[in-house]
């Protein structure tokens, strides 16, 4: 039994051609609510491997609540979501993540009180099934395969063009830097699906560049992408289809160039932008 050889960096094998993999998720008619708002109210649609896929919606249009049922985090009460063929609606996060779908957050979620190295492993340790605690105390299994895990969060860190002391507590990294540690600890669990909820929020016009080119790497890894952003001009640039949210409704799905030429997504979603 050896943990070491389990956490060799392996990315998923590049897909042929630029041909889309096989189907990685399907949504099917999902609805979540709070209350009385619907904040997600009859959702589909899929993601093959190696494929973007931008969510995109006015605030509050349910995009973040529909990243949270699907990856685990709220029980929605209606509809289904399918993972790499098997029924995961209402799995637990942790099992979801075992199963090869990382996330990262719109407000950065990192262990605060971590360095950046080890902050990175926790995701190698998820996909291990050993506890972060382990990771923190620094047991004996921890410790076998450490210096394979240091050697692959490295690798991670690179992938993503960290650019920092990975010794240094995460608190004290450049927001724009803490967002890469994000995505490098995703990445480490080796996913097949990875959901970005506004990974380009607060960042410069140069990180937007670096973190476009970022996602289109992650994406010729084979791994399937579905990305939340306000940011038009990166979604219209990178997504290969576009799904449109208005107050919990699907709205349109479809090419960018078609979302952009859509009147019902002019009216809902470029007239309010027009209006703030
Ligand atoms: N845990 C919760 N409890 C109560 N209401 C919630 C909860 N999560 C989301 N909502 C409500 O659901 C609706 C959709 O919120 P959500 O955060 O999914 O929108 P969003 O599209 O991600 O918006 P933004 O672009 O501002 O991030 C909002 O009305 C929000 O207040
Ligand atoms: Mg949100």
């Amino acid at each position: 039994m050896s943990d070491s050889s389990a956490s060799v960096m392996e990315p998923p094998a590049p897909r042929a051609g630029g041909a889309l993999g096989r189907v990685i998720l399907e949504v099917k008619d999902l609805a979540v609510s709070f209350g009385g708002i619907k904040a997600v109210n009859g959702l589909s649609f899929s993601v093959h491997e190696g494929e973007i896929v931008s969510v995109i919606g006015p605030n509050g249009a349910g995009k973040t609540s529909a990243f949270n049922c699907i990856s685990g985090f709220y029980r929605p009460n209606q509809g289904a979501v399918v993972f790499d063929g098997e029924p995961i609606t209402r799995n637990k996060p942790s099992r979801i993540t075992q199963l090869g779908m990382a996330r990262t957050f719109q407000n950065v979620r990192l262990f605060k009180e971590m360095t950046v190295l080890d902050n990175v492993k926790t995701g190698m340790h998820t996909r291990l099934g050993q506890n972060v605690f382990d990771a923190m105390l620094h047991t004996p299994r921890y410790r076998r395969s450490e210096a394979q895990c240091t050697e692959d969060a490295r690798g991670w860190l690179d992938f993503v063009g960290f650019r920092a002391d990975d010794e240094l507590l995460v608190t004290q990294l450049p927001y724009g830097e803490q967002r890469r540690v994000e995505i490098a600890r995703a990445l480490a669990t080796q996913p097949k699906l990875l959901l970005l909820d506004e990974p380009a929020a607060g960042l410069n016009h140069n990180e937007k560049q670096e973190l476009m080119a970022l996602i289109r790497k992650i994406r010729d890894l084979g791994v399937g992408i579905v990305l939340i952003e306000h940011d038009m001009g990166l979604v219209m640039q990178i997504s290969e289809r576009i799904v449109v949210l208005n107050y919990g409704k699907e709205i349109a799905d479809g090419t960018p160039e078609q979302v952009k030429n859509d009147p019902a997504v002019i009216a809902a979603y470029l007239g309010e932008e027009e209006e703030e």
